[in-house]
């Protein structure tokens, strides 16, 4: 069974402290929406969809944290929970669509509502629906990408799109789970996905819990893996796709997607429909995040970078269209994506 890394249990919020795994699986109550916030900012709780998920949940818990004794009141705590958590990460779009989600149940059902605890059982069963569909997403995303993992493949991926970090079986990681239960025998790389090593403590320590056969690599050497032609097929993940298809993704993935071109290695990205955000024609209007230089100056506590030294730290990169060999989503797959295919697939 794939890990659960976000719960919600008798009205309480609980997640799986990713910052401390691989050393150790922590749950941790998320009692207030400044305890969410911080979670999401820190990367307690990381990955577009499980983003997505927690902060659904936060708004529902940022409702409870204030005893609402009115409809009103409870509209109002929605909403000011939904803005306070939409300034935690600027580049997965599945935030920002599950806090749009959870403000339009909070607008429109109030009025239908006769008190407080009717809107709240409401905003509760709009964040479970969320949850319950991304899960569905996930393994609808395998079942269409197991099929490019053959006997022998040799599979490359880059950051975690996981179980860790949706809620179920992944998106990257999906297909590999679907093809290992169907009983072929084949190989992954993961990346470690500098400079938070999502790659070696998050998507290595889920592959090998899982029985599935993965190899840990340094980014830096992923064009000798692939010119040893260890590799066939490399799919990733993704934290917003614009309308053309161009991929937000964990920052390296750009350069992932160049070398397989290189190397003429088909290229999938595998994300649900709640990682489109077709309001942006193109990928360079996706927002970059940026953050702290002590992720690289100070990587898990130890300097590493002289003092003094200037430090830029994008967190995310967009690898463009045309790199893609195709979009793994819930409703099949998009060859060679672009503008029309995606919005004929989507339903747009
Ligand atoms: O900074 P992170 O760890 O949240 O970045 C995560 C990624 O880039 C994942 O590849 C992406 O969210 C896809 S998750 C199914």
């Amino acid at each position: 069974m794939p890990v659960k890394p976000v719960e919600w249990r008798d009205r309480r919020l609980f997640i799986i402290d990713q910052t401390l795994l691989p050393r150790e699986c922590v749950e941790i109550a998320l009692p207030t929406v400044d305890a969410v916030w911080e979670a999401i900012k820190r990367l307690r709780v990381r990955g577009a969809p499980a983003i997505g998920i927690c902060a659904a949940y936060g708004v529902v818990a940022g409702v409870i944290e204030r005893n609402p004794s009115s409809v009103t009141e409870t509209v109002q705590a929605a909403l000011v929970a939904a803005e306070r958590l939409a300034t935690s990460r600027p580049t997965a779009v599945n935030l920002f669509w599950a806090l749009e989600r959870m403000r339009r149940v909070a607008e429109e059902a109030a009025p239908t509502m006769a008190n407080a605890e009717l809107l709240i059982d409401r905003l509760e069963a709009e964040a479970l629906a969320i949850h319950a569909e991304d899960e569905a997403m996930c393994l609808a995303i395998g079942r269409h990408g197991a099929a490019l993992i053959h006997e022998n493949t040799g599979v490359l991926t880059h950051c975690n799109a996981g179980g860790l970090a949706t809620s179920g079986y992944g998106t990257a990681l999906a297909p590999m789970f679907v093809a290992h239960e169907e009983g072929r025998k084949f190989r992954v790389f993961a990346d470690e996905t500098r400079p938070l090593l999502q790659g070696a403590r998050l998507t290595a320590w889920e592959l090998v819990k899982a029985g599935i056969d993965v190899t840990l690599i340094c980014d830096s050497m992923a064009a000798q893996v692939m010119r040893e032609r260890r590799i066939n097929l490399v799919i990733v993940g993704a934290d917003r796709i614009a309308a053309n298809g161009d991929a937000a993704n964990k920052i390296g993935t750009y350069s992932v997607a160049v070398l397989a071109k290189g190397h003429k290695i088909p290229f999938y990205v595998a994300a649900p429909s709640s990682t489109f955000d077709l309001t942006l024609e193109k990928g360079r209007q996706i927002p970059i995040e940026e953050r702290d230089p002590e992720e690289i100056t100070h990587g898990f506590g130890l300097q590493t970078g002289a003092d003094g030294v200037k430090v830029y730290n994008p967190a995310f990169d967009v690898t463009p269209a045309q790199l893609i060999t195709g979009i793994i989503t819930e409703k099949g797959i998009i060859e060679s994506p672009n503008a029309e295919k995606i919005a004929r697939v989507l339903g747009a």
